[in-house]
């Protein structure tokens, strides 16, 4: 009995660990499927028309992070951001899992 108790334990912890990974990764994917890698940049790889998101998670909450990505114009005013940018960045409407596996993804940068 201790020992099916004992491979249940491990199956268990071995499917949230693979649940964990692909969780991250499919984050990851969406920030170039979903065109933010042609703007910003993450760890050395993107563009430079929005600020770097390399260490994003340590600036700002996942709240924060979510509301930028669905309706950025209401944390900043077209062209003033704080003046380093001249556009502003357009809102991208997705599902609600994929909107938290993105912004969770960027949230984990620190
Ligand atoms: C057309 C260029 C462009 C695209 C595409 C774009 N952004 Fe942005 N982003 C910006 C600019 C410019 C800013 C600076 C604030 C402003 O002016 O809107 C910004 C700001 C941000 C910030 C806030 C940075 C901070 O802490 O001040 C986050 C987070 C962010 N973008 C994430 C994303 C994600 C995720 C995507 C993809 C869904 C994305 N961006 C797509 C241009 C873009």
């Amino acid at each position: 009995m201790k020992k099916v108790l004992m491979m249940l334990a491990v199956v268990l912890a071995f499917t949230a660990l693979n649940a964990t990974i692909s969780f991250a990764a499919s984050g990851g994917s969406l920030f170039s499927s979903e065109g933010c890698i042609g703007c910003h940049t993450i760890n050395g790889t993107g563009g430079s028309v929005g600020p770097d998101l390399s260490h994003e998670g340590g600036k700002r909450s996942l709240g924060w992070i979510k509301t930028q990505i669905s309706d950025p114009a209401s944390h900043f005013a077209p062209g003033s951001s704080d003046g380093s940018y001249a556009a502003i960045m357009p809102a991208t409407s997705m599902s609600s899992g994929e909107l938290n596996a993105l912004a969770s993804y960027i949230e984990s940068l620190k």
